[in-house]
């Protein structure tokens, strides 16, 4: 599909994103461990949850999908059926490396693949550790002798127990707790900085014991006891805040505009991008801040700004450090807002963005490149200097996501009209865009091609 953007079309008004991405693949795993019903609400989830769905579906897991809710029937652990072919993960990293510790943890014997993207993405990070643990699960090596999918769990041993982990991985953890989870056994790990916390506040709302504490070097510690039981869940999964980026984005970059996003998951372990919001001078406001089933939520308003990303003393504004983990999905819009801030923007520490759904270090700076931008790619990050001037571009987008949706925003600013290829890829996360920014007055037009 290609995708033709009309830039420097003023957006205003107020939407609603598809539920939060994370959170939505944790309770369909959380439901299919439960016994009994659970009733997940997630309004216009993208193909990344579909595809944990149908994963599920492929392990005998009675679940029916409709009007924006998913009825889960789950028999807990023990009620999973050893699939014959491999499961299709997709493009889902989310859905390969929670599943394997949630398969390995049940003793449930499965080969895991995905698409090429996913086949690429490095799997040691997930199985090391769960070997450690007792697991019998590989993936397949490649010259290197890095693990990478598919993966092949062959049957049960995982026995809980202390594991220090050395990158800060939302997923690994998660893994490793639905691990604990559907073995019985306790699991004790700790990560270098706090990544996403959804996992453990969903496993506390259904009634595990999870406890987390932070030392003083800033490593995160997360315990779950043994004999965890999780009973059903009845959920209205908040908007994704990593979706909401895209909209508020395109409002501070469009002279004229002002969006408004309600709902929006705002988990502090997810809102790092509100930092640099704010050290941007970025008109952006949180507004009705409650907390919905252990996750916070708000509405959040930007307008169309004047950004500056030098710090008081001088200097080009930083984000490196355990900051990283905090934005880490927000990295690639990051870089267009930088391209249009005054002073230099340098990101660091962030070699996860190589092993993505992409090498998001080097698609952001060719991206940037298309829209007249010139940004300098480091090992673990770029540096962009700004304001550059923005001009149309052509460019095919199919290798990500977030980076055919960064795309858009940076279409939105530039003059004249833009064209993407392969912006179907959006739609791993946000299948409306397109009608949800025409609803704010963008122009944009969908051809095939
Ligand atoms: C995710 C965690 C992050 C993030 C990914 C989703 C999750 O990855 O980049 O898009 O749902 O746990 P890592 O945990 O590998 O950093």
């Amino acid at each position: 599909m290609r995708l033709l953007v009309e830039g420097q079309t003023a957006l205003q008004g107020t939407l609603r994103v598809p539920a939060d991405k994370s959170m939505t693949h944790r309770a369909l795993l959380m439901a299919a461990l439960c016994d009994g019903e659970s009733e997940i609400t997630a309004p216009r989830v993208g193909e990344d949850n579909r595809s944990t769905a149908r994963a599920l579906a492929a392990l005998g897991v009675e679940l029916a999908f409709a009007d924006d809710v998913w009825r889960v029937r789950g028999r807990g652990a023990a009620g999973l059926v050893p699939p014959s072919t491999p499961v299709d993960c997709g493009n889902s990293g989310t859905t390969i490396r929670l599943l394997a510790g949630l398969l390995a943890g049940a003793g449930v014997p499965a080969t895991l693949a995905g698409d090429a993207s996913l086949a690429r993405r490095p799997m040691g990070r997930i199985c090391a550790p769960l070997r450690a643990l007792g697991a019998d699960l590989a993936g397949e090596l490649d010259a290197r002798a890095r693990e990478l999918p598919p993966l092949h769990i062959r049957r049960g041993g995982f026995r809980g127990g202390v594991i220090d982990l050395d990158i800060a991985s939302a997923q690994v953890k998660s893994g490793l707790l639905l691990a604990g989870v559907a073995s019985g056994h306790s699991v004790t790990l700790s990560e270098p900085a706090a990544s996403r916390d959804h996992t453990e506040r969903l496993l506390t709302a259904l009634g595990a014991a999870v406890a987390t504490t932070r030392d003083l070097k800033g490593r995160v510690r997360v315990e779950l006891a043994a004999g965890a039981a999780l009973s059903p869940l009845a959920w209205r999964v908040p908007g994704d805040f990593s979706s909401a980026v895209f909209a508020l984005g395109a409002a501070l970059l469009v002279p004229g505009s002002k969006v408004t996003v309600c709902d929006v998951g705002v988990n502090a372990t997810r809102t790092g991008l509100l930092e640099t919001f704010e050290e941007y001078g970025a008109r952006c406001v949180v507004r009705e801040w409650r907390e919905e089933s252990g996750e916070p939520v708000a509405s959040l308003t930007a307008e169309a700004s004047a950004l500056r990303a030098t710090r008081p003393g001088g200097g080009a504004l930083r984000v490196d450090g355990d900051a990283i983990p905090r934005l880490i999905d927000e990295l690639v819009l990051l870089a267009a807002l930088a391209s249009q801030a005054e002073g230099e923007t340098l990101v660091a520490d962030a070699r996860e963005l190589r092993v993505k759904e992409s090498d998001r270090v080097a698609e952001t700076v060719r991206l940037l490149a298309a829209f007249g931008v010139q940004a300098r790619e480091r090992d673990d990050g770029f540096a962009v200097n700004g304001p550059q001037a923005l001009h149309a571009a052509h460019v095919d987008v199919s290798a990500d996501h977030r980076l055919a949706l960064t795309a858009a925003v940076l279409a939105l600013a530039a003059p004249g009209e833009s064209v993407l290829d392969g912006f179907e890829i959006a739609a791993i996360s946000y299948p409306d865009f397109v009608a949800a920014l025409t609803s704010l007055g963008a122009r944009l037009r969908v051809r095939d091609a």
